[in-house]
């Protein structure tokens, strides 16, 4: 039998496990019915990427914020079919770029070096098959794409020491090479380009803009694996407001000693972007990346009172308040995205991310659309 002062010691430390199991477990608030329950991937129905993706949206993290990028574009693309009604037709509007053609207009911007990238071959799909209306990109994003149809780039090794490579006259983007060779065919390339631009200008007063400019490369370069090619052909307008900040802009810099007087307008482009928004029946945005090409479509947008659908790809944090790593939250208080949208944004680095997204979205829909136009037939 224990002593009266042992008992008290007893039920004293009972009452300590008691206290911390009351704060440990709290009791719980059912969740609400239709909660998706976590779930991955089940190895065991064999390796099927198709099936593994469909899995992402339950798995948590950022698997489930790519599972939300594909509901969120697909959303905008189901918008987009939806045939304009013929009271939103713009008949009235004569820079073929920028009519209105579909009930939703999709803006896509990129990073220069998701061009750098195999990244390139996704975004010239999307713009070979119209699938978007509207490109911003950077200047490394048009050059670069210009650039490879006359010599390639080469994967490398983000280790490789930058003084053996000045040495040997390679470029290093990333894990990626390119040799200074390339620049120089461009220069050859190019610089033709800008004269027969600059006499254009003094005879018929054009007035060129970044968009007409690359436009006009894009209808010259004549091969299809480049994005601007296929969105000269498509007219989709490609802005990039920086355009000189890059190997074209050094090229310009060039060009304005051997043969000066050539000018770009940007406002007669922020026009153009802008009415776009403006005129868009509804509108989505997919922006991989951030920086100018992230804003300069953000506040397009802002001219429309916001976006209706919205999916962002970077690997930005807000933390340090920059524009590249502000979430859609941030948007939606400047009046970028509408307050009702359901905008994504998927921390991640885009070359891994970007093809998948495209292949449960705009490719699964080109090709469905594809094989039932032939299956009609
Ligand atoms: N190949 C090139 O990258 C290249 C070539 C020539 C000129 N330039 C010039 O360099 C300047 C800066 O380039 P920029 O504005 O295109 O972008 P950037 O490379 O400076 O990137 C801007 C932000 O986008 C995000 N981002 C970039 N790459 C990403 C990825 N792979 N995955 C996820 N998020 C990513 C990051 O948050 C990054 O801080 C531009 O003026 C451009 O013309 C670049």
């Amino acid at each position: 039998m224990s002593s009266p002062t042992h008992a008290k010691t007893e039920s004293k430390e009972q009452e300590v496990p008691e206290k911390a199991k009351a704060a440990v477990l709290v009791e719980s608030v059912p969740l609400p019915a239709g909660t998706p329950i976590v779930k991955g991937y089940d190895w065991n129905k064999g390796v099927s990427y198709k099936a593994l993706l469909e899995t992402y949206r339950f798995c948590g993290f950022q698997a489930t914020n790519f599972g939300l990028a594909v509901e969120e574009i697909n959303k905008m693309l189901s918008c987009r079919a939806i045939p304009l009604s013929e009271d939103l037709e713009d008949v009235l509007e004569e820079d073929e770029f920028i009519r209105r053609n579909s009930n939703c207009t999709i803006f896509l911007g990129f990073t220069s070096n998701m061009v750098s990238a195999g990244i390139r071959d996704t975004i010239c799909f999307l713009v070979q098959h119209h699938m978007v209306d509207c490109i911003v990109t950077t200047a490394g994003g048009v050059e670069e794409d210009l650039i490879k149809c006359l010599a390639p780039t080469y994967i490398g090794d983000f280790h490789l020491e930058g003084r053996k490579l000045r040495e040997k006259g390679i470029n290093r983007i990333g894990n990626l090479l390119v040799p200074n060779e390339n620049y120089c065919l461009f220069e050859d390339w190019v610089m033709p380009r800008l004269d027969a631009m600059l006499e254009e200008q003094k005879e018929k007063g054009t007035l060129w803009t970044p968009s007409k400019v690359i436009a006009k490369l894009g209808e010259e370069i004549g091969d299809p694996s480049s994005i601007c090619y296929w969105a000269a052909k498509n007219k989709i307008p490609v802005f990039s407001p920086a355009l000189t900040d890059g190997s074209l802009g050094d090229m310009m810099y060039f060009h304005s000693y051997r043969n000066p007087g050539l000018v770009l307008d940007i406002i007669q482009d922020l026009r153009r972007l802008n009415t776009m928004a403006v005129k868009a029946a509804n509108t989505g945005m997919v922006i991989i990346g951030g920086g100018v090409i992230k804003h300069h479509i953000c506040n397009a947008n802002l001219m429309r009172n916001g976006a209706d659908y919205a999916v962002f790809i970077n690997t930005a944090s807000e933390f340090d308040g920059s524009d590249s790593g502000a979430r859609p939250d941030e948007a939606i208080s400047w009046g970028k995205i509408k307050k009702d949208a359901s905008p994504v944004k998927v921390y991640s680095e885009a070359s891994l991310v970007f093809p998948l997204l495209v292949g449960e979205t705009f490719a699964k829909r080109y090709h469905a659309t594809k094989i039932k136009a032939e299956s009609d037939v």
